[in-house]
């Protein structure tokens, strides 16, 4: 027999192999556009932030993060750390950044246990003002509408009282109206309750 023949199905197997690790690895693999390095240096490895005021960006619907970055990129939603930074990015590179961020797997932020009487005065004060409905029952998120589980705690109470105080102009104005009335140590047990929520 050949030696060729012996070895053929080796070298069959072994491509196979290849083939399924870098499936397994997909996720992981390097960045789709050259912009994505500098995002990560404030939006942390893989999107998920170490800074409580930056928000983590993995796991996040693609959709929202397209609408976010024209948002940013046209000056509709003032994000002051990221001024000039979109400039000139094309579309094509917004959908490819925001889904390469989208498929990274989510790590809450939150360490530890919540404080439970703080958890469940934010749990209580969700199901009232019915963020379930739009944020989905687990609060992962879908199209448009951003994943708010396991986001940093600051984070969350920060853009809550933008959203509740000054919207501005691309800012969606049903999220808005859906805080009307909240009193900032209602939107801290929120905060706290989103950033242990799963
Ligand atoms: C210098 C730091 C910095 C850099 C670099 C940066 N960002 Fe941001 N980004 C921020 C901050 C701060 C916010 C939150 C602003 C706020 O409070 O609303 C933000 C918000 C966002 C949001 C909205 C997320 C949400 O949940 O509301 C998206 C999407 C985003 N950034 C994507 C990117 C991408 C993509 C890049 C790279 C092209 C990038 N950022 C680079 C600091 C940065
Ligand atoms: C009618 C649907 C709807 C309801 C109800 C709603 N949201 Fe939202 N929420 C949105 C949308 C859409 C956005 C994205 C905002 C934008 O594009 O300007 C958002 C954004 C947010 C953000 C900003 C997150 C980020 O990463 O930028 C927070 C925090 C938030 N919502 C919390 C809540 C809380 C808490 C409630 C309940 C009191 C609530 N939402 C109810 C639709 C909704």
């Amino acid at each position: 027999m050949p030696v060729d023949a012996v070895r053929r199905p080796w070298r069959a197997a072994a491509g196979l192999v290849l083939v399924l690790a870098a499936g397994l690895a997909h996720p992981q693999t390097a960045p789709p556009t050259p912009q994505l390095q500098a995002c990560m240096a404030c939006h942390g490895p893989q999107g998920n932030s170490q800074i409580s005021t930056i928000p983590s960006l993995a796991g996040q619907p693609k959709l929202f993060i397209e609408n976010q970055l024209v948002l940013i990129r046209e000056g509709l939603r003032d994000v002051p750390a990221m001024k000039g930074l979109l400039d000139g990015v094309k579309d094509a590179d917004i959908v490819r950044m925001a889904a390469w961020f989208s498929e990274q797997k989510p790590v809450a932020a939150a360490q530890g246990a919540p404080s439970p009487a703080q958890f469940q005065r934010g749990q209580a004060l969700a199901a009232r003002g019915l963020c379930g409905s739009c944020h989905l029952p687990d609060f992962s998120g879908r199209a448009q509408i951003p994943r708010l589980a396991g986001q940093h705690e600051a984070f969350l109470l920060q853009s809550m009282k933008q959203f509740r105080d000054h919207p501005g102009p691309g800012r969606d104005t049903i999220m808005a109206a859906s805080l009307y009335g909240f009193k900032d140590d209602e939107l801290a047990d929120l905060a706290h309750y989103l950033a242990y929520a799963k």
